[in-house]
């Protein structure tokens, strides 16, 4: 399954980086966007030192536009595109007693708008090639709920609604559409929480350590890959057990 071309939103840092990375180790030609000029350049730099050779592009997912010209762009370097990965996502919490409206606004417009702005552009070659993946990157919390992140957490729900809608729209054109529910991962988002909130979140595990990108990146992989041909619609957690 190498030599695929693949995307993968939000990838210079954190899970979108460790999923860059596992698709470019496998010999797949893997374009990845972010917000930021000087972050891509050095992720790109950081995996050309190992040997890795992908190409970062800026791109806001919260813009139906520039989406596009990047799938266009894809299509037209690549003659086609195999996998989606869509990996971009903010948090902003707040209880629903204080949330402000562009806290709400924003998470929705990243997370789940951002979702269907790449997946509305990628159908059209992936449907034509009668062939393709879409992974989801959701979170435990679209599933079980949390305080605090009223806005997380609708949005990441949304995103497992369109996960199962896209599955069935799309499963006659053999392209399959699954989720990926991370539960508490070590990257530069949940550095942000208290020791306090994540002992408390730890002793919620009965895995016993927290996640790490890879373990997400592996499964990622996994659901692109010919071992889960007959799987789609799905969300697997991959939260050690987090939540049942
Ligand atoms: P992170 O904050 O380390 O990385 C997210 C990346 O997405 C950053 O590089 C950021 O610049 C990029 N990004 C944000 N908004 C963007 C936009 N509008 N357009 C393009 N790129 C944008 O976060 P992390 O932890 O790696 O999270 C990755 C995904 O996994 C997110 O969707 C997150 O919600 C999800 N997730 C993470 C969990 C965790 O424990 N870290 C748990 C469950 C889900």
């Amino acid at each position: 399954m190498s030599g695929r071309t693949v995307l993968v939103t939000g990838g210079s840092r954190g899970i979108g980086l460790e999923i860059v990375r596992a698709f470019a180790r496998q010999g797949d030609k893997v374009w990845f966007n972010d917000l930021r000029e000087e972050q891509i350049r050095e992720t790109e730099a950081q995996l050309a030192s190992e040997g890795l050779h992908v190409a970062g592009r800026v791109c806001n997912v919260t813009s139906f536009d520039e989406v596009g010209a990047l799938v266009d762009a894809i299509v037209e370097t690549d003659g086609r595109l195999d996998v989606l990965v869509n990996n971009a996502g903010i948090t902003r919490d707040s209880l629903m007693m204080r949330m402000a409206e562009e806290q709400w606004d924003l998470v929705m417009a990243t997370n789940l708008k951002g979702c269907f702005n790449t997946i509305r552009h990628a159908v059209k070659p992936m449907m034509k090639q009668r062939q393709g993946r879409i992974v989801n990157i959701a979170s435990v919390v679209g599933v079980m709920g949390n305080a605090g992140q009223a806005n997380y957490s609708a949005a990441k729900a949304g995103v497992i609604g369109l996960t199962k809608t896209m599955a069935r729209e799309l499963a006659s054109r053999n392209v399959l559409v699954n989720a990926v529910a991370p539960g508490f991962i070590e990257t530069e988002m949940t550095a942000q929480l208290s020791e306090a909130a994540k002992a408390e979140l730890s002793r919620q595990i009965p895995l016993g350590r927290h996640g790490q990108a890879a373990d997400v990146a592996q499964v990622v992989l996994f659901l692109a890959g010919e071992a889960s041909a007959y799987i789609t619609g799905q969300v697997l957690q991959v939260d050690g057990g987090m939540h049942m």
